[in-house]
């Protein structure tokens, strides 16, 4: 009798007789030997038929099976030194459960559009099987890492009737006769959470209506926001940068397989985010940006690197900073024109506000973006207003600076940024299960 189990745990049964149950997802061979990839949705094995050794309905069946159709298949272990696997199966049954016909992603290159309309077909790939257990992964290791730290998860809502980030790209709807947002972030809400529960943070995901196409954005994103009573803005960094080496050597230990043979990602940048990283003021981030503006002879590149004091990063500037370093930079002190109204102002230098960006080395640009909450109600009132944001659906947020108003900090980390970044992806599209960009809302 063979045994039922998964590709998975084939290394078990090294020399008996197992069952798996799967699709088929390559084939090579023919004439005495057929050789079939079979994956099950834990892994992929090669399975060998040997026309000597399995019936003749077997063997031609065998070899009239399109790609994708599903399969029982038994067959006993034996090693493989050279797959990836270190096992193969050697074929005695074989049984069809649907035949499919013309899978339509072939082996061939297909272009980005063509992939991500057969998104949910995609899914099969080896590459997508691998980015998606990889961020399985980094959300385990986020959730575990604030859990271990006395942190309570406090989910915030996805419906709101105000901005958090700013007006231009909130997406709007109807709620029962008014107007409702969907969340850009969940920071408010936390900061409700940490003074009811002093450490909490929420995991979920966040929506932003820009009508941008660049390979960083999505319209709807997962994000985690950590908040935390009695913290300043030092000490928020302090906790971005041990929560950042955490997370991505939890993902270095568990999945350096995936990366190097899958992804062909090159690991030297991200065994290197080990603490301290990089801390830089946004006032020298923008002379080391002045420095390589100067020193450019792209005409193109050199237009987009144009800044001066005062003015917010673009990605071309991050892109082009981080690359001058083999670690994470923590930026700090933004000039406080460029960022969100519940930033807080730095007492010694009143336009400078007390936060902090995180950028990812690589070119990879921010990937977590945090700070000091401004604390005090007449202080926040005033900057709501000049926000032109509307007082009224703050009334609630600025009871928390009425009743036991404390200094208080935290941040957001972008996933799918932080995913694309440890896999090393050209675009965040294939960093989440179902991309939601500008001009796709299917699959
Ligand atoms: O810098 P952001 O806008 O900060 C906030 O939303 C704060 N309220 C967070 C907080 O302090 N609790 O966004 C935080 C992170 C960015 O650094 C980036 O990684 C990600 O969210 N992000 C996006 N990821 C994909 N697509 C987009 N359109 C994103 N916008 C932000
Ligand atoms: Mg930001």
């Amino acid at each position: 009798m063979a045994l039922d189990t998964t590709i998975s745990h084939l290394s078990q049964f090294l020399g008996q007789s197992v069952t798996i149950h799967g699709w088929l997802y390559n084939r090579r061979g023919s004439g005495k030997l057929q050789f079939l990839l079979v994956r099950d949705g834990t892994d992929v094995v090669q399975c060998v038929l040997n026309k000597q050794e399995v019936s003749e309905a077997v063997f031609s069946l065998a070899s009239e099976l399109g790609m994708e159709s599903s399969l029982v298949i038994s067959g006993v272990v034996h090693e493989d030194k050279r797959s990836q696997l270190g096992y193969e199966l050697h074929v005695t049954e074989l049984k069809l459960i649907h035949l499919a016909k013309d899978y339509p992603i072939q082996k061939k290159e297909h272009g980005d559009a063509f992939l991500m309309d057969h998104r949910h077909l995609w899914l099969r790939s080896k590459r997508q099987h691998a980015i998606l257990k990889i961020r399985h992964t980094l959300v385990k290791a986020i959730r575990d890492y604030f859990d271990e730290r006395e942190f309570t998860l406090v989910d915030s809502p996805i419906l709101t009737s105000n901005a958090c980030e700013g007006t231009t790209d909130l997406f709007a709807t109807e709620y029962f006769g008014r107007m409702a947002y969907l969340s850009q972030s969940g920071q408010l809400y936390q900061e409700a959470a940490a003074m009811a529960f002093r450490k909490s943070y929420c995991f979920g995901p966040t929506f932003r209506a820009e009508k941008s196409k660049t390979r960083r954005h999505l319209n709807e994103f997962w994000m985690v926001e950590p908040e935390v009573a009695f913290m300043d803005l030092e000490g928020d960094m302090a906790l971005a940068e041990d929560f950042l080496c955490h997370i991505v050597q939890t993902v270095l230990d568990k999945h350096e397989r995936d990366l190097v043979d899958t992804l062909e990602r090159d690991l030297t940048y991200l065994k290197n985010v080990k603490k301290p990283l990089i801390r830089m003021s946004y006032t020298d981030a923008v002379k080391k940006i002045q420095q390589l503006y100067e020193q450019c002879d792209n005409p193109d590149l050199k237009q987009q690197l144009k800044i001066t004091w005062g003015e917010d990063f673009g990605s071309p500037h991050e892109t082009e900073l981080t690359k001058l370093y083999d670690k994470p930079i923590m930026v700090y002190g933004y000039p406080k024109a460029v960022k969100a109204f519940y930033m807080k102002a730095d007492p010694a230098q009143p336009d400078v506000a007390l936060c902090v960006d995180v950028l990812a080395p690589e070119g990879y640009g921010e990937i977590i973006g945090g700070g000091q909450r401004e604390d005090d109600l007449g202080v926040l009132e005033r900057t709501i207003q000049s926000h032109r944001l509307p007082l009224e659906s703050f009334k609630w947020f600025l009871d928390l600076r009425r009743y036991g108003s404390v200094p208080h900090a935290g941040f957001g980390l972008g996933l799918e940024r932080t995913v694309a970044w440890i896999c090393g992806l050209h675009h965040v599209r294939e960093t989440i299960p179902f991309a939601r960009t500008l001009d796709r809302l299917e699959p």
